[in-house]
């Protein structure tokens, strides 16, 4: 497994643990099993309201706080410059953590939910480039943001974002976005890299996966990684956290690649950053 570097020097691994819809007693033994599984990336968010069992699960499993990247968001409720600073506290103290590694912007705000979005988004990116230099997170970075909301978002900005953690799956992966963070330094992490499951039944997938004698979970994330893209399977059940991390002994041909590249839509979850949530 490697380390991605990114833009402000910090490394992540490529492959991390998602935590989404994992409820409190879940998450402590689910993140306690994936730090021994050899995971060291871990994706909470306030909005799942599981932080505290991410800080217990990553006391228990006594894994050195050093040794891995913790990353949180914020909430598109709670946006805007002093919001962003007391809800990186209320973060920090529900983790039970004195920094974070990497702090995302959850969605941008839009024009339907923000009056002035463009300013609601840079002013919470000043904080977070204010808490970045207190030393209080180590990378900055979004979740969700188009080409617009970024380009938008250069303007003020005196950070580049690290990441932009999107959609990305087989069936839906954006390619244009992920193309324009690449080009801009901008590591694009993969949120539902198994579309929750509704990718399994497709045909081409399961060829694939049978020519590997893997699984078809197995695909998708390989086929993420070999995108060069961070990915961050979610899963409580013991068995499926070590089959997701198991995907280092194979590699997708380019003509598997392309394949898959060129299923057609699938698994798409519906939430676009314009129109999703219609409101606050
Ligand atoms: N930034 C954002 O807006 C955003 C949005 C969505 C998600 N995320 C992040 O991305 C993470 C991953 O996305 P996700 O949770 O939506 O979806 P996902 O990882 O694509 O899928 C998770 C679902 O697949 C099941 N699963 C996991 N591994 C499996 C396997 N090997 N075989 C069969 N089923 C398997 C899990 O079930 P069990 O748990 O029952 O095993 C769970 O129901 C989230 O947890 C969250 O951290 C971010």
């Amino acid at each position: 497994m490697k380390d991605l570097l990114l833009n402000d020097n910090n490394t992540t691994p490529q492959i991390g643990f998602g935590t989404y819809k994992a409820t409190e007693d879940e998450g402590i033994q689910s993140v306690k099993n994936a730090l021994k599984a050899g995971y060291r990336l871990l994706d909470t968010a306030a909005k799942y309201e599981n932080e505290v069992a991410v800080g217990k699960g990553i006391k228990a499993s006594g894994v050195p706080r050093s040794e891995i990247v913790v990353t949180t968001k914020l909430w598109r409720e709670d946006l805007g410059y002093e919001s962003a600073k007391k809800e990186l506290e209320e973060s920090l103290r529900r983790l039970d953590l004195d920094y974070i590694d990497l702090y995302l912007i959850h969605w941008p705000a839009n024009a339907r939910n923000y009056d002035d979005w463009q300013k609601t988004n840079a002013d919470t990116w000043r904080a977070m480039e204010e808490m970045q230099t207190e030393g209080k997170i180590k990378s900055i970075g979004v979740s969700n943001f188009w080409k617009e909301h970024l380009e938008a978002l250069f303007r003020t900005a005196n950070v580049i974002p690290a990441a932009n953690q999107i959609e990305f799956h087989p069936g839906y992966w954006q390619p244009d976005l992920t193309e324009f963070c690449k080009k801009h330094g901008i590591l694009i992490e993969s949120w539902s890299p198994l579309a929750r499951g509704k990718v399994f039944g497709n045909d081409t997938l399961q060829k694939i996966a049978h020519n590997h004698s893997k699984s078809v979970a197995q695909v998708c994330l390989r086929w993420i990684l070999q995108h060069d893209v961070i990915v961050i399977p979610k899963s409580t059940t013991p068995e499926r956290i070590n089959e997701n991390i198991d995907i280092f002994d194979f590699t997708l041909s380019d003509k598997e690649m392309d394949q898959i590249d060129n299923l057609p839509e699938m698994g798409f979850s519906g939430e676009l950053p314009n129109i999703w949530p219609d409101r606050l």
